[in-house]
Protein backbone atom coordinates (compact mmCIF):
# COMPACT_ATOMS: atom_id res chain seq x y z
CA UNK A 1 0.00 0.00 0.00
CA UNK A 2 1.29 3.68 -0.47
CA UNK A 3 2.15 5.88 1.93
CA UNK A 4 -0.76 8.36 1.79
CA UNK A 5 -2.78 5.40 1.61
CA UNK A 6 -1.70 4.01 5.17
CA UNK A 7 -1.93 7.71 6.74
CA UNK A 8 -5.63 7.86 5.38
CA UNK A 9 -6.40 4.73 6.75
CA UNK A 10 -5.55 5.35 10.28
CA UNK A 11 -7.01 9.05 10.57
CA UNK A 12 -11.16 9.37 10.04
CA UNK A 13 -11.73 10.71 6.74
CA UNK A 14 -13.61 14.12 6.84
CA UNK A 15 -12.66 14.94 3.51
CA UNK A 16 -14.74 18.37 3.70
CA UNK A 17 -12.61 19.77 6.43
CA UNK A 18 -9.11 17.66 5.42
CA UNK A 19 -9.96 19.50 2.02
CA UNK A 20 -10.44 22.34 3.37
CA UNK A 21 -7.46 22.25 4.84
CA UNK A 22 -5.21 21.86 2.37
CA UNK A 23 -4.27 18.68 3.61
CA UNK A 24 -6.04 16.57 0.87
CA UNK A 25 -2.45 14.63 0.98
CA UNK A 26 -4.24 12.73 3.56
CA UNK A 27 -7.41 11.92 1.58
CA UNK A 28 -7.29 7.97 0.41
CA UNK A 29 -5.87 8.35 -3.14
CA UNK A 30 -9.51 7.97 -4.28
CA UNK A 31 -10.53 11.10 -2.34
CA UNK A 32 -7.28 13.22 -3.16
CA UNK A 33 -7.62 12.79 -7.02
CA UNK A 34 -11.00 14.16 -7.71
CA UNK A 35 -13.90 13.68 -9.70
CA UNK A 36 -14.32 10.37 -10.25
CA UNK A 37 -15.43 8.28 -13.36
CA UNK A 38 -19.17 8.08 -12.75
CA UNK A 39 -19.41 11.90 -12.45
CA UNK A 40 -17.57 12.56 -15.51
CA UNK A 41 -19.45 9.80 -17.20
CA UNK A 42 -22.72 11.47 -15.66
CA UNK A 43 -22.09 14.65 -17.71
CA UNK A 44 -22.19 12.98 -21.17
CA UNK A 45 -25.07 10.89 -20.21
CA UNK A 46 -23.37 7.96 -19.60
CA UNK A 47 -23.73 5.34 -16.34
CA UNK A 48 -20.28 4.08 -15.41
CA UNK A 49 -19.84 1.47 -12.47
CA UNK A 50 -18.00 -1.59 -11.43
CA UNK A 51 -17.98 -4.97 -9.85
CA UNK A 52 -17.32 -5.32 -6.15
CA UNK A 53 -16.64 -8.18 -3.51
CA UNK A 54 -17.87 -7.77 0.23
CA UNK A 55 -14.97 -8.86 1.45
CA UNK A 56 -12.87 -6.39 0.10
CA UNK A 57 -15.44 -3.59 1.22
CA UNK A 58 -15.35 -5.13 4.87
CA UNK A 59 -11.48 -5.49 4.81
CA UNK A 60 -9.89 -2.23 2.89
CA UNK A 61 -11.08 1.60 3.58
CA UNK A 62 -9.04 2.62 0.11
CA UNK A 63 -11.16 -0.01 -1.71
CA UNK A 64 -14.43 1.84 0.11
CA UNK A 65 -13.24 4.92 -0.78
CA UNK A 66 -11.88 4.10 -4.83
CA UNK A 67 -15.66 2.49 -5.60
CA UNK A 68 -17.63 5.51 -3.48
CA UNK A 69 -15.10 8.39 -5.58
CA UNK A 70 -15.58 6.06 -9.22
CA UNK A 71 -18.54 4.27 -9.21
CA UNK A 72 -22.17 5.20 -9.79
CA UNK A 73 -23.15 1.71 -9.75
CA UNK A 74 -22.06 -1.57 -8.76
CA UNK A 75 -22.58 -5.45 -9.53
CA UNK A 76 -21.69 -8.00 -7.31
CA UNK A 77 -18.30 -9.67 -8.29
CA UNK A 78 -19.58 -12.84 -6.32
CA UNK A 79 -21.99 -12.44 -4.13
CA UNK A 80 -25.56 -12.56 -6.23
CA UNK A 81 -24.06 -15.85 -7.82
CA UNK A 82 -25.68 -19.65 -7.69
CA UNK A 83 -22.88 -20.84 -5.98
CA UNK A 84 -23.02 -17.97 -3.66
CA UNK A 85 -26.45 -17.40 -2.73
CA UNK A 86 -27.74 -20.96 -2.46
CA UNK A 87 -24.63 -23.23 -1.10
CA UNK A 88 -26.84 -26.12 -0.59
CA UNK A 89 -30.31 -26.72 -1.94
CA UNK A 90 -32.71 -24.97 0.09
CA UNK A 91 -30.32 -23.03 2.28
CA UNK A 92 -29.80 -19.73 0.99
CA UNK A 93 -27.22 -17.31 2.18
CA UNK A 94 -27.76 -13.91 1.41
CA UNK A 95 -25.75 -12.13 3.89
CA UNK A 96 -22.77 -11.20 1.52
CA UNK A 97 -25.03 -9.92 -0.93
CA UNK A 98 -26.80 -8.09 1.67
CA UNK A 99 -23.75 -6.39 3.00
CA UNK A 100 -23.06 -5.24 -0.72
CA UNK A 101 -27.07 -3.92 -0.47
CA UNK A 102 -26.39 -1.99 2.70
CA UNK A 103 -22.72 -0.40 1.79
CA UNK A 104 -24.64 0.68 -1.84
CA UNK A 105 -27.62 1.70 0.09
CA UNK A 106 -25.37 4.06 2.19
CA UNK A 107 -23.57 5.58 -0.85
CA UNK A 108 -26.86 6.19 -2.89
CA UNK A 109 -25.47 3.76 -5.36
CA UNK A 110 -27.75 1.52 -7.52
CA UNK A 111 -27.27 -2.26 -7.77
CA UNK A 112 -27.52 -4.41 -10.90
CA UNK A 113 -27.44 -8.56 -10.53
CA UNK A 114 -25.13 -10.93 -11.72
CA UNK A 115 -25.77 -13.74 -13.13
CA UNK A 116 -29.11 -16.69 -12.46
CA UNK A 117 -28.57 -18.80 -14.98
CA UNK A 118 -24.76 -19.41 -15.83
CA UNK A 119 -22.56 -22.74 -15.98
CA UNK A 120 -19.79 -21.67 -13.55
CA UNK A 121 -19.99 -20.65 -10.10
CA UNK A 122 -22.77 -23.69 -9.34
CA UNK A 123 -22.65 -24.87 -6.35
CA UNK A 124 -22.02 -28.74 -6.22
CA UNK A 125 -25.58 -29.77 -5.68
CA UNK A 126 -26.99 -27.90 -8.85
CA UNK A 127 -25.71 -30.21 -11.63
CA UNK A 128 -26.49 -33.28 -10.19
CA UNK A 129 -30.25 -32.12 -9.58
CA UNK A 130 -30.57 -31.03 -13.05
CA UNK A 131 -29.14 -34.01 -14.50
CA UNK A 132 -32.45 -35.75 -12.82
CA UNK A 133 -34.61 -34.50 -15.30
CA UNK A 134 -36.58 -31.78 -16.64
CA UNK A 135 -39.02 -31.28 -14.07
CA UNK A 136 -36.55 -31.43 -11.45
CA UNK A 137 -34.62 -28.68 -13.84
CA UNK A 138 -37.78 -26.21 -13.57
CA UNK A 139 -38.11 -26.66 -9.74
CA UNK A 140 -34.33 -25.46 -8.87
CA UNK A 141 -34.57 -22.93 -11.15
CA UNK A 142 -38.10 -22.03 -10.48
CA UNK A 143 -37.18 -22.16 -6.50
CA UNK A 144 -34.23 -19.86 -7.12
CA UNK A 145 -35.52 -17.12 -8.85
CA UNK A 146 -38.43 -16.75 -6.53
CA UNK A 147 -35.74 -16.13 -3.77
CA UNK A 148 -32.95 -14.36 -5.61
CA UNK A 149 -35.38 -11.85 -7.29
CA UNK A 150 -37.46 -11.32 -4.01
CA UNK A 151 -34.89 -10.91 -1.97
CA UNK A 152 -33.12 -8.43 -3.45
CA UNK A 153 -36.40 -6.58 -5.45
CA UNK A 154 -36.06 -3.49 -3.84
CA UNK A 155 -32.50 -2.53 -4.87
CA UNK A 156 -31.77 -4.83 -7.66
CA UNK A 157 -33.53 -3.28 -10.94
CA UNK A 158 -31.66 -5.12 -13.54
CA UNK A 159 -30.34 -8.83 -13.35
CA UNK A 160 -27.84 -11.03 -15.95
CA UNK A 161 -30.72 -13.34 -16.29
CA UNK A 162 -28.12 -15.78 -18.90
CA UNK A 163 -24.90 -15.43 -18.72
CA UNK A 164 -22.73 -16.78 -21.45
CA UNK A 165 -24.81 -19.39 -23.38
CA UNK A 166 -23.10 -18.92 -26.99
CA UNK A 167 -20.46 -21.57 -27.97
CA UNK A 168 -17.00 -20.57 -28.38
CA UNK A 169 -16.43 -20.87 -32.18
CA UNK A 170 -12.92 -22.69 -33.35
CA UNK A 171 -10.35 -20.29 -32.73
CA UNK A 172 -11.50 -19.11 -29.46
CA UNK A 173 -9.64 -19.00 -26.44
CA UNK A 174 -11.27 -22.11 -25.39
CA UNK A 175 -13.48 -23.18 -28.02
CA UNK A 176 -16.68 -25.43 -27.29
CA UNK A 177 -16.56 -28.88 -29.04
CA UNK A 178 -20.32 -28.69 -29.82
CA UNK A 179 -21.90 -28.03 -33.35
CA UNK A 180 -24.62 -26.06 -31.97
CA UNK A 181 -24.77 -22.35 -31.17
CA UNK A 182 -25.28 -23.00 -27.59
CA UNK A 183 -22.62 -23.64 -25.19
CA UNK A 184 -22.89 -27.45 -23.89
CA UNK A 185 -24.03 -26.65 -20.60
CA UNK A 186 -25.84 -28.17 -17.17
CA UNK A 187 -28.29 -26.22 -18.16
CA UNK A 188 -29.05 -26.79 -21.93
CA UNK A 189 -28.48 -30.64 -21.44
CA UNK A 190 -31.45 -30.43 -18.69
CA UNK A 191 -33.90 -28.63 -20.40
CA UNK A 192 -32.83 -28.29 -24.09
CA UNK A 193 -32.20 -24.91 -26.24
CA UNK A 194 -35.32 -23.80 -24.82
CA UNK A 195 -33.66 -23.15 -20.84
CA UNK A 196 -32.81 -19.64 -22.22
CA UNK A 197 -36.51 -18.92 -22.90
CA UNK A 198 -37.48 -20.28 -19.88
CA UNK A 199 -35.13 -18.37 -17.53
CA UNK A 200 -36.00 -15.17 -19.44
CA UNK A 201 -40.03 -15.89 -19.10
CA UNK A 202 -39.38 -16.93 -15.08
CA UNK A 203 -37.73 -13.90 -14.38
CA UNK A 204 -40.40 -11.81 -16.27
CA UNK A 205 -43.18 -13.61 -14.60
CA UNK A 206 -42.26 -13.07 -11.23
CA UNK A 207 -40.79 -9.43 -11.68
CA UNK A 208 -42.65 -8.09 -14.28
CA UNK A 209 -40.36 -4.46 -13.71
CA UNK A 210 -37.25 -5.92 -14.17
CA UNK A 211 -34.78 -4.97 -16.50
CA UNK A 212 -33.79 -8.56 -18.21
CA UNK A 213 -30.34 -8.74 -19.70
CA UNK A 214 -28.69 -11.52 -21.66
CA UNK A 215 -24.78 -11.31 -21.07
CA UNK A 216 -21.99 -12.66 -23.62
CA UNK A 217 -18.39 -12.00 -23.97
CA UNK A 218 -16.25 -12.93 -26.87
CA UNK A 219 -17.87 -10.41 -29.35
CA UNK A 220 -15.86 -8.08 -29.28
CA UNK A 221 -12.68 -7.90 -30.92
CA UNK A 222 -11.77 -8.24 -34.70
CA UNK A 223 -10.86 -11.83 -35.19
CA UNK A 224 -12.96 -14.39 -37.07
CA UNK A 225 -13.93 -16.49 -33.83
CA UNK A 226 -15.48 -13.51 -32.17
CA UNK A 227 -17.66 -12.63 -36.17
CA UNK A 228 -19.09 -15.81 -35.77
CA UNK A 229 -19.55 -15.54 -32.15
CA UNK A 230 -21.38 -12.43 -32.90
CA UNK A 231 -23.06 -14.09 -35.80
CA UNK A 232 -24.38 -17.05 -33.15
CA UNK A 233 -25.35 -14.28 -30.62
CA UNK A 234 -27.27 -11.77 -33.11
CA UNK A 235 -29.15 -15.43 -34.24
CA UNK A 236 -30.64 -16.19 -30.55
CA UNK A 237 -31.07 -12.72 -30.29
CA UNK A 238 -33.79 -12.43 -33.16
CA UNK A 239 -35.15 -15.98 -32.60
CA UNK A 240 -36.20 -14.19 -28.76
CA UNK A 241 -36.94 -11.14 -29.60
CA UNK A 242 -38.95 -12.69 -32.76
CA UNK A 243 -41.25 -14.86 -30.83
CA UNK A 244 -41.56 -11.90 -28.02
CA UNK A 245 -39.68 -13.32 -25.59
CA UNK A 246 -39.46 -11.07 -22.38
CA UNK A 247 -35.77 -9.91 -23.16
CA UNK A 248 -34.65 -5.96 -22.65
CA UNK A 249 -30.80 -5.45 -22.68
CA UNK A 250 -27.81 -7.26 -23.56
CA UNK A 251 -24.26 -7.29 -21.84
CA UNK A 252 -20.98 -6.96 -23.57
CA UNK A 253 -18.86 -7.94 -20.81
CA UNK A 254 -15.37 -6.70 -23.12
CA UNK A 255 -12.90 -8.78 -21.06
CA UNK A 256 -10.76 -7.25 -23.89
CA UNK A 257 -7.65 -8.82 -25.17
CA UNK A 258 -4.34 -6.87 -26.06
CA UNK A 259 -2.94 -10.32 -28.34
CA UNK A 260 -6.49 -9.53 -30.36
CA UNK A 261 -7.21 -6.93 -32.59
CA UNK A 262 -10.13 -4.38 -32.62
CA UNK A 263 -11.48 -2.60 -35.15
CA UNK A 264 -14.60 -0.08 -33.97
CA UNK A 265 -16.27 -0.83 -37.45
CA UNK A 266 -17.47 -4.57 -37.33
CA UNK A 267 -18.37 -3.61 -33.99
CA UNK A 268 -20.16 -0.72 -34.37
CA UNK A 269 -22.28 -2.50 -36.64
CA UNK A 270 -22.98 -5.64 -34.14
CA UNK A 271 -24.19 -2.84 -31.79
CA UNK A 272 -26.44 -1.34 -34.74
CA UNK A 273 -28.18 -4.78 -35.37
CA UNK A 274 -28.70 -5.56 -31.68
CA UNK A 275 -30.27 -1.83 -30.96
CA UNK A 276 -32.19 -2.42 -34.23
CA UNK A 277 -34.12 -5.56 -32.60
CA UNK A 278 -35.19 -2.55 -29.93
CA UNK A 279 -32.55 -4.34 -26.97
CA UNK A 280 -30.54 -1.99 -25.00
CA UNK A 281 -26.51 -2.60 -24.92
CA UNK A 282 -24.32 -2.64 -21.73
CA UNK A 283 -21.01 -2.68 -21.36
CA UNK A 284 -21.13 -5.40 -18.22
CA UNK A 285 -17.13 -6.58 -17.13
CA UNK A 286 -14.47 -4.17 -19.00
CA UNK A 287 -10.99 -5.44 -18.45
CA UNK A 288 -8.06 -5.73 -20.76
CA UNK A 289 -5.95 -8.47 -20.85
CA UNK A 290 -2.20 -7.90 -21.85
CA UNK A 291 0.00 -9.92 -23.66
CA UNK A 292 2.62 -12.20 -22.24
CA UNK A 293 4.86 -10.18 -24.61
CA UNK A 294 3.72 -6.76 -22.69
CA UNK A 295 6.80 -4.32 -22.32
CA UNK A 296 8.96 -4.27 -19.09
CA UNK A 297 8.41 -0.39 -19.47
CA UNK A 298 5.25 0.48 -17.33
CA UNK A 299 4.30 3.67 -18.93
CA UNK A 300 4.45 2.01 -22.44
CA UNK A 301 2.11 -1.12 -21.08
CA UNK A 302 -0.18 1.44 -19.61
CA UNK A 303 -0.12 2.86 -22.53
CA UNK A 304 -1.05 0.24 -24.65
CA UNK A 305 -3.84 -0.70 -21.96
CA UNK A 306 -5.11 2.74 -22.27
CA UNK A 307 -5.66 3.00 -26.07
CA UNK A 308 -7.48 -0.16 -26.48
CA UNK A 309 -9.65 0.51 -23.47
CA UNK A 310 -10.50 4.37 -24.98
CA UNK A 311 -10.97 2.74 -28.25
CA UNK A 312 -13.27 0.28 -27.20
CA UNK A 313 -15.20 2.46 -25.13
CA UNK A 314 -15.78 5.74 -27.80
CA UNK A 315 -16.80 2.99 -30.05
CA UNK A 316 -19.16 1.13 -27.74
CA UNK A 317 -20.78 4.93 -26.15
CA UNK A 318 -21.12 6.41 -29.87
CA UNK A 319 -22.70 3.00 -30.79
CA UNK A 320 -25.60 3.60 -27.77
CA UNK A 321 -24.12 1.69 -25.06
CA UNK A 322 -24.77 4.26 -22.08
CA UNK A 323 -23.98 1.88 -19.42
CA UNK A 324 -20.59 0.55 -18.61
CA UNK A 325 -18.93 -1.13 -15.87
CA UNK A 326 -15.56 -2.49 -15.88
CA UNK A 327 -14.83 -5.52 -13.88
CA UNK A 328 -12.83 -4.39 -10.65
CA UNK A 329 -11.32 -0.93 -10.19
CA UNK A 330 -8.08 -1.90 -8.75
CA UNK A 331 -5.42 -4.27 -10.14
CA UNK A 332 -5.02 -5.43 -6.64
CA UNK A 333 -8.48 -7.32 -6.86
CA UNK A 334 -8.20 -8.20 -10.87
CA UNK A 335 -9.26 -12.08 -11.19
CA UNK A 336 -6.38 -11.50 -14.11
CA UNK A 337 -4.35 -11.46 -11.38
CA UNK A 338 -5.54 -14.70 -9.38
CA UNK A 339 -7.02 -16.78 -12.12
CA UNK A 340 -4.13 -18.96 -13.65
CA UNK A 341 -6.00 -19.23 -16.94
CA UNK A 342 -5.32 -15.46 -17.84
CA UNK A 343 -2.96 -14.42 -15.30
CA UNK A 344 0.83 -13.41 -16.93
CA UNK A 345 4.06 -15.70 -16.20
CA UNK A 346 6.80 -14.74 -13.94
CA UNK A 347 4.81 -12.46 -11.41
CA UNK A 348 3.92 -9.67 -13.74
CA UNK A 349 0.34 -8.93 -12.49
CA UNK A 350 -2.05 -7.64 -15.72
CA UNK A 351 -2.71 -3.77 -15.51
CA UNK A 352 -6.26 -3.84 -17.05
CA UNK A 353 -8.32 -1.78 -14.56
CA UNK A 354 -8.41 1.85 -14.58
CA UNK A 355 -6.64 1.90 -10.90
CA UNK A 356 -3.51 0.53 -10.00
CA UNK A 357 -2.49 -1.63 -6.87
CA UNK A 358 -2.19 1.31 -4.84
CA UNK A 359 -5.43 2.96 -6.34
CA UNK A 360 -3.79 5.82 -8.60
CA UNK A 361 -5.53 6.51 -11.48
CA UNK A 362 -3.53 5.24 -14.63
CA UNK A 363 -3.77 5.93 -18.07
CA UNK A 364 -6.59 3.55 -18.68
CA UNK A 365 -8.27 5.66 -16.01
CA UNK A 366 -7.86 8.91 -18.73
CA UNK A 367 -8.68 6.88 -21.78
CA UNK A 368 -12.02 6.11 -20.37
CA UNK A 369 -12.57 9.45 -19.38
CA UNK A 370 -11.60 10.56 -23.10
CA UNK A 371 -13.86 8.17 -24.11
CA UNK A 372 -17.11 9.39 -22.38
CA UNK A 373 -16.94 12.56 -23.35
CA UNK A 374 -16.25 11.70 -26.82
CA UNK A 375 -19.91 9.44 -26.31
O1 LIG B 1 -15.17 -19.99 -3.04
C1 LIG B 1 -15.02 -18.89 -2.19
C2 LIG B 1 -16.18 -18.78 -1.26
O2 LIG B 1 -16.23 -19.91 -0.41
C3 LIG B 1 -16.05 -17.53 -0.44
O3 LIG B 1 -17.19 -17.35 0.38
C4 LIG B 1 -15.90 -16.33 -1.34
C5 LIG B 1 -15.65 -15.08 -0.51
O4 LIG B 1 -15.65 -13.98 -1.35
O5 LIG B 1 -14.82 -16.51 -2.23
C6 LIG B 1 -14.97 -17.64 -3.05
O6 LIG B 1 -13.82 -17.61 -3.87
C7 LIG B 1 -13.86 -17.30 -5.18
C8 LIG B 1 -14.75 -16.13 -5.67
O7 LIG B 1 -14.39 -15.82 -7.04
C9 LIG B 1 -14.64 -14.84 -4.87
O8 LIG B 1 -13.36 -14.28 -5.09
C10 LIG B 1 -14.27 -18.50 -6.02
O9 LIG B 1 -13.59 -19.64 -5.58
C11 LIG B 1 -13.89 -18.17 -7.48
O10 LIG B 1 -14.28 -19.23 -8.35
C12 LIG B 1 -14.63 -16.92 -7.93
O11 LIG B 1 -14.15 -16.57 -9.21
C13 LIG B 1 -14.95 -15.61 -9.89
C14 LIG B 1 -15.43 -16.24 -11.21
O12 LIG B 1 -16.17 -15.27 -11.98
C15 LIG B 1 -16.33 -17.43 -10.97
O13 LIG B 1 -17.47 -17.04 -10.24
C16 LIG B 1 -14.11 -14.37 -10.18
O14 LIG B 1 -13.79 -13.71 -8.97
C17 LIG B 1 -14.88 -13.42 -11.10
O15 LIG B 1 -14.07 -12.31 -11.48
C18 LIG B 1 -15.35 -14.14 -12.36
O16 LIG B 1 -16.16 -13.24 -13.09
C19 LIG B 1 -16.67 -13.74 -14.34
C20 LIG B 1 -18.08 -13.23 -14.50
O17 LIG B 1 -18.87 -13.67 -13.41
C21 LIG B 1 -18.67 -13.67 -15.82
N1 LIG B 1 -17.82 -13.23 -16.94
C22 LIG B 1 -16.41 -13.69 -16.82
C23 LIG B 1 -15.82 -13.21 -15.51
C24 LIG B 1 -14.36 -13.61 -15.40
O18 LIG B 1 -14.25 -15.01 -15.35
Amino acid sequence: MGDDQDRATALPLNRRSLGGLGLGWLLSPAAAQGAGLGSLARTHGVVFGTAIQARYLEQDAAYRDAVATEASLLVPEWEAKWAALQPEEGRFDTAPLDAILAWARSQRIPVRGHALVWHNAMPDWLPAALAEGRQRALGVLAAHLDVALHHARGQIRDWDVVNEPIANPPGSDVPDPGPGPLRDTPWLRALGPSYVETALRMARERDPTLRLTLNEYGVEEDTPDAAEKRRRLLALLRDLVGRGVPLDAVGIQAHLQLARPFRPEPFAAFLKQIRSLGLTVLVTELDIRETHAAPQDLARRDALVAERAEAFLACAVQGGARTVLSWGLTDRYSWLATEPAVALPNGRVHRGLPLDADYHRKPMWNGMARAFARG
